[in-house]
């Protein structure tokens, strides 16, 4: 058992809370202006975030909207799927991911991971292909891109809409291409603790500009096009419901977060990408299972640092780990357990934990680590010293 006598690492009051995002002076501004110019719903800093936003991907159309959990929902919508359709999916991601699939009707199918980089192993989605599979939806689990030759290769074969979940991958590149570029729609998430924020927020990146123009529609309710100008200096304009949509736009106040988060996105990677490093190198003698290296041709968005904590190996079990860190006073996370153990899955869908044994021994033994710009050397060597006194017998 640990020693009481041990003073934790941290004080309580400087408990350091997991994915607290580094927030600017270039916010506050932004925000005071928007207060002041009386316009805080969807306007001219929304256009502007989704210009932004665009650029940075190379994508073709960029709408935002106010979640990714929306921009999954609306992008599933926006490729007519429905009822009697199946979408393949990974069994280790945030429920929204799934979801969103049962949200628009669809049947979710599950496909186990890779046990290495976390990510949807494209052998069992092949697998999992039938007759009613309309969709594949992966996700860059952390920041690490999927095998996105083999899921295009595989979209391609089956006819299948491709949409990415890049909840964790505004930086991520693959052979040079942007992760959300792929396929029909990239879904994009600005939660608090993303890498870039906007309190809540998401974007959908397309190709297809129709698409765009109906992922507009439907994140307003389903109103005409522009229903967001008719209080402007343009007069009133009137509006007309062509679609039973959704109330999923993003607010201009939103958007004032999110554009200098976007314009600092390169330099808070750049301090994620030392920390992530430094990590690497204080754990390798440590009894844990660290991340492995970054495949070749591909730019990891570094959002999460997940470790391995194998109850055999370490001494002691993952949750008895996460105890210590929060006695340390270090704020950790855990992503994900395995979809198929929640009860809601189980007794809708029948998944059993077992059935998809990569994810589940995943979700049993993983632990994230701080890993935000904002953490000074100082809060990275506390959270390295506190990692060392947990494991410690
Ligand atoms: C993989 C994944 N997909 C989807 C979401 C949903 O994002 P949001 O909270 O913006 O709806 C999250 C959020 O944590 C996520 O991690």
């Amino acid at each position: 058992m640990k020693s009481d006598r041990t003073p934790p690492v941290r004080r309580r009051e400087n408990f350091l809370v997991f994915g607290s995002p580094l927030v600017g002076e270039e916010e506050k501004k932004e925000i005071l202006d928007c207060l002041e110019s009386g316009w805080l719903g969807t306007g001219p800093k929304v256009a502007r975030f989704e210009e932004e936003f665009r650029t940075y991907t190379h994508g073709d159309f960029a709408v935002a909207v106010n979640s990714c959990t929306a921009a999954l929902h609306l992008s599933l919508l926006a490729a007519d799927i429905g009822p009697g359709d199946e979408v393949i999916t990974t069994a280790l991601t945030f429920c929204a991911t799934v979801n969103a699939i049962i949200h628009a009707g669809a049947q979710p199918v599950l496909a186990d991971v890779d046990p290495a980089t976390l990510n949807i192993d494209p052998r069992q989605v092949e697998a999992k292909i039938s007759k009613k599979t309309k969709a594949i939806v992966p996700v860059h689990f952390a920041g690490r891109p999927c095998d996105m030759d083999a899921l295009v290769g595989l979209a391609k074969q089956h006819n299948l809409t491709l949409i990415e979940d890049c909840a964790h991958a505004i930086e991520t590149t693959y052979r040079g291409r942007h992760a959300g570029t792929f396929g029909k729609f990239g879904c994009f998430s600005f939660y608090v603790t993303k890498n870039v924020v906007t309190g809540e927020g998401g974007m959908i990146v397309t190709p297809d500009e129709n698409a765009a123009n109906r992922l507009k529609m439907l994140a307003l309710h389903g109103m005409s096009k522009d229903a967001w100008k008719r209080f402007g200096d343009e007069g009133y304009k009137h509006y007309y419901v062509a679609e039973c949509g959704f109330k999923y736009n993003m607010m201009d106040i939103q958007a004032a977060l999110g554009i200098p988060q976007l314009r600092r996105v390169e330099t808070n990677w750049e301090r994620r990408r030392e920390i992530w490093d430094r990590y690497q190198r204080e754990f390798q003698d440590l009894p844990l299972t660290l991340p492995p290296p970054v495949e070749k041709e591909t730019r990891h968005a570094y959002h999460l640092y997940t470790v391995l904590v194998d109850s055999k190996r370490a001494g002691i079990s993952r949750d008895e780990f996460l105890t210590r860190m929060t006695d340390e006073n270090i704020g950790v996370g855990v992503h994900y357990q395995s979809i198929p153990v929640h009860p809601y899955y189980q007794e809708h869908f029948g998944w059993r934990p077992e059935d998809y044994p990569n994810s589940f021994a995943i979700g049993q033994q993983t632990v994230s680590l701080p890993l935000s710009a904002k953490l000074s050397d100082g809060d990275v060597s506390d959270v390295v010293q506190a990692v060392r006194k947990s494991l410690a017998q």
